[in-house]
């Protein structure tokens, strides 16, 4: 084969994985969009049931309480809505300095709901200082949610899911674990779970299926970061995901906020711009 020919080759293979990962994101999107529907049914009800109480009782007391609900459910919404479209956005690769604290918990708004009619419990243990990364957001965003749809998959009979977030400041890492307590992953398939297409799961069945894309996916980006991604497991006890990224400076840290922090922020200031 000529090198030409060779080059032709790799461009297309290059051209194919970035539709495949493109494909990947789409899947992913199609998981979240029933618990999304469902969460903003919830949003709806609340916001009706609410203005009804507020129209039914003059009272200032009434009326203020259900103003706040109204409000809460409107900024629920709002979080949802803006988590999505920074995870869906594509085409950007900017990075940022990002706290892996609030970018953990914009993803938690689009699963919590899933996770509670799965029976699964949540563990969240994230310190109260920023933990930073320059990261591209949305990128990792995925990378997160596509660790907590394997890990619900995993647990059929519900369970617990553990996130852990750390700085290693003396490595100048931080470190983001994925912990779930479901079926384990068999030891000759612990070596072939980032190769693109490795599935145990079924296409047909209960929608659960899987094409193999998620955790290449994920080891694709992290790399992509400079940081590393590890598994370890034991069959019928569970599975942990570990990702390293490399720690951001901490004075950027104090104004890393997540694309979804910065669209809320900016409106309250609009909103008290305008009150005031
Ligand atoms: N948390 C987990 N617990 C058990 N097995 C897992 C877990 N995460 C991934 N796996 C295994 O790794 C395989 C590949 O995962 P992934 O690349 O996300 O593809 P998919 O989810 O589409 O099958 C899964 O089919 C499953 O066998
Ligand atoms: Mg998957």
């Amino acid at each position: 084969m000529s090198s030409s020919e060779v080059a032709e080759l790799q461009r297309r293979i290059a051209e194919l994985e970035s539709l495949l990962l493109q494909a990947q994101k789409l899947t992913t999107v199609g998981e979240l969009a029933s618990s999304i529907t469902h969460e903003f049914n919830n949003v709806l009800t609340t916001v009706i049931n609410y203005a009804r109480l507020g129209l039914r009782n003059s009272d200032q007391a009434s009326r203020d309480k259900a103003f706040e609900k109204i409000l809460a459910a409107g900024q629920r919404a709002s979080r949802i809505t803006t988590g999505l479209l920074s995870y869906a956005r594509r085409g950007t690769t900017r990075r940022e300095a990002t706290d892996l604290a609030v970018l953990t918990r914009d993803v938690l708004v689009l699963v919590e709901k899933e996770l509670e009619q799965a029976r699964v419990r949540l563990e969240l243990k994230l310190p109260e200082q920023p933990v930073c990364s320059e990261i591209n957001a949305g990128q990792l965003q995925q990378v997160l949610l596509n660790l907590v749809v394997n890990a619900r998959q995993a647990m059929p009979q519900g369970g617990t899911l553990t996130l852990v977030l750390a700085a290693e400041p003396k490595r100048g890492v931080l470190m983001l674990q994925v912990q779930d307590t479901g079926t384990g992953i068999a030891p000759e398939h612990l070596s072939k779970l980032f190769q693109p297409f490795f599935t145990t799961k079924r296409a047909e069945g209960n929608g659960q299926g899987g094409n193999g894309l998620g955790l290449s996916m994920c080891r694709e980006v992290v790399e992509a970061h400079r940081g590393r991604i590890v598994c370890q497991s034991e069959l019928g006890k569970g599975t942990r995901f570990t990702i390293e990224l490399p720690l951001a400076d901490p004075h950027a840290a104090q104004v890393a906020i997540s694309p979804a922090t910065a669209v809320l922020q900016k409106r309250a200031r609009g909103s008290v711009q305008r009150a005031g």
